[in-house]
Formats: structure tokens, sequence, C-alpha cells
């Protein structure tokens, strides 16, 4: 039996399955740390929501990758003594070779992301099909990508955003033998997603971004009817945190994100997985920064750290229920 069903998550298949005949999107919600993957895992518990858990490279350096496998696992056994009956994934967001994708499906990850697309487009494909030979003998399974994000995808940077172009997609999906596909239609990493000359403004003079190219995800799924596709960059950047944050001594301008009117309509279509990592960070920060901000005496982590997890569960559960719609759905 794979390594990942003895600690008790599971794969994406089923999952992906679901949202796509019920018309949602399973939440993908990077952790770094202890709150944030206890706040996930309450949240999603709390909403009967499926739940991707998403370590990145800089997540598996940052809070040392054997603890993290732990953490992932301890995420399972708490989920299962709180009596929430959901069901996890252990998934690696934006592996950026077969060897980490290798070492994270060995140590017991469910599902591994191989992003292959800042590589030309028969590399892509190389670096990809030796992913999936490797994680589909394990029943694991994989996420790869097409297209480039705007913003900085871990170590990649590209400069601007090189949609996924329709006419790849099919042959990508049928040689790479890959379960879900992300792709590039306008979302991008980060709080600082659109530049203000490139929004217009609202009558309460908040940004708002230029759509999202819905057009080109149409052909796509025409192309590949059926088929799971994920949204990476898709935090909203709610302007409620950013105030927050600047209002206690933060300084954050013109932070833009990804309409939630956008992901709902999103989230309706092929769309099986939505990333959500930046929406997590703001939420956080904002917490951390009034509670100093109001009470500078303050020297307990659980007191800042107690309340920012508070928040973050909150914001999980109400992107569940009313963006992506996976709440109800485990
Ligand atoms: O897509 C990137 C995720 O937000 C992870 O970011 O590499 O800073 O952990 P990170
Ligand atoms: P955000 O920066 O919009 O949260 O995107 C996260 C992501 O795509 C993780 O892979
Ligand atoms: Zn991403």
């Amino acid at each position: 039996m794979s390594l990942y069903k003895t600690l008790g998550f599971v794969n994406t298949k089923e999952m992906f399955k679901k949202a796509m005949a019920g018309k949602y999107a399973i939440p993908a919600y990077n952790f770094n740390n202890m709150e944030q993957l206890q706040a996930i895992i309450m949240g999603c518990g709390e909403s009967k929501s499926p739940v991707i858990l998403q370590v990145s490279k800089g997540a598996r350096s940052y809070a040392n990758e054997t603890l993290l496998r732990y953490m992932g696992q301890g995420a399972v056994e708490m989920a299962k003594a709180a009596g929430y009956n959901i069901p996890i994934v252990l998934h690696l967001d934006h592996g950026d070779s077969f060897e980490t994708c290798k070492a994270c499906i060995d140590s017991g990850f469910s599902s591994v992301m191989i992003d292959g697309s800042h590589h030309p487009y028969e590399k892509n494909i190389e670096v990809t099909k030796k992913v999936v030979e490797y994680a589909h003998d394990h029943d694991v399974t994989v996420e790869g990508e097409l297209g480039v994000l705007a913003g900085i995808e871990d170590d990649v940077e590209a400069a601007k955003s090189v949609y996924t172009h329709p006419d790849e997609v099919e042959d990508f999906v049928a040689r790479t033998g890959v379960d879900s596909l992300a792709i590039s239609i306008g979302t991008s990493h980060g709080a600082f997603k659109f530049k203000p000359e490139q929004c217009t403004k609202n009558a309460k003079g908040v940004l708002v971004p230029p759509p999202l190219r819905f057009d080109i995800l149409e052909e796509i799924e025409k192309r590949i009817v059926g088929f799971p596709i994920v949204l990476h960059g898709s935090s909203s950047v709610l302007p409620e945190y950013v105030d927050m944050i600047n209002s206690n001594g933060g300084q954050l301008k013109a932070a833009v994100g990804i309409p939630e009117e956008q992901l709902r309509t999103a989230a309706k279509s092929a769309v099986c997985k939505i990333n959500i990592d930046s929406d997590g960070r703001l939420v956080v920060t904002a917490m951390i920064r009034k509670v100093f901000k109001e009470s500078p005496a303050e020297f307990d982590p659980r007191k800042y750290l107690g309340p920012a997890r508070e928040e973050l569960k909150k914001m999980i559960i109400e992107k569940n229920k009313n963006v992506l719609g996976s709440a109800g759905q485990a």
C-alpha cells in the first residue's frame, strides 16, 4: 500500500471528480507553521470541506521538510480526534525537479505538482512525464503546468503573464499523463497582482483589475473535456485586511487581488483546485499588527498568534462557503 494511504491522506482523483460534477473547487491552502495548519484543519473541518494542504519548496526549507511531513500527518490525526470527517491531500506546490517530487512521494505526500512551465514545451513534457511515471507507480496524483503566471513562481521570475495556449493542452495532457493542469489566464502570485495602471476604480475608489481570460479557459475546456484545471495565484487580497495592516503601521500600497466574483465563476467551471496563500499571510499579519498596536506590552506569542489563527480560520470558512463552494462537500 502507498505510504500516504497508511498516513491517512488521499490523492486528488475522487476529490476532483466530485468537484467537477458538483461545480465547486477544492481549496488548496499553503502552510508553513503550526498556526496556519491548525486554522486550515479547523476551518475546513468546521465547514465540512475537503482540503489540499499545500507545501512549497520555501515551506520545506523554512519549517524543515521532515517536520513538515509529520505536521501533515499530525493534521490528519487532529482532524480525526476532532471528529472532522474530511478528505485531506498532502500536496507539493511548485515542485521544481524530479528529485524534489520523488522525495515528497517517498515521504508520504499524496499529490505533487511538477512546475515545468518555465521550460521550453518539449522539456516541460519530458520532466513532467518522468514525475508522472514515478508518482503513478505509487498511486500519487500529479499536477502539471502550461503557461506562465505573472509575478514570481517560487524561483522562477516571469516578467509578464504568458497565457496558456489552448492548442497545446490536449497534446500536453496526453503525452505526460498528468491528472490535473494548472493554467495561466491572468492570475498571478502574491499580493500585488496588478499594477494600478492596469486597473479601473469603482465608486468606492477600490482598484478593480482586468477580468480573468475566461475565453481562454472555455477554449481549454473544449480541448480537454472534463479534465481538472487548477488556478494558482488566486488570493483576493481582501481590502479589509490590507486596511488593517496599513492602519496598524504597515505599508502595503496598491495591493490588488482576484475579485471573489471571478473565483466563484471559475469554481463552477472545470477549475477543480484554487490555490490560496497570500490571503492567509495578509490575515495573519493584520491580526498580529493589530495586537501589537493595541497591546504593546504583550510578549506571549500565543496572545498574538492565537487571534491570527482564529481570524485565518474564519477567512477559510468564508472562502469555502461563499467563494469556492466546497463547504458541506466532504
Ligand atoms: O506559489 C507560491 C506560494 O505562494 C508559495 O510561496 O515559495 O514563498 O512559500 P513560497
Ligand atoms: P496567491 O499568492 O494568490 O495566494 O497564490 C498562491 C499559489 O498559487 C500557491 O501555489
Ligand atoms: Zn502557485
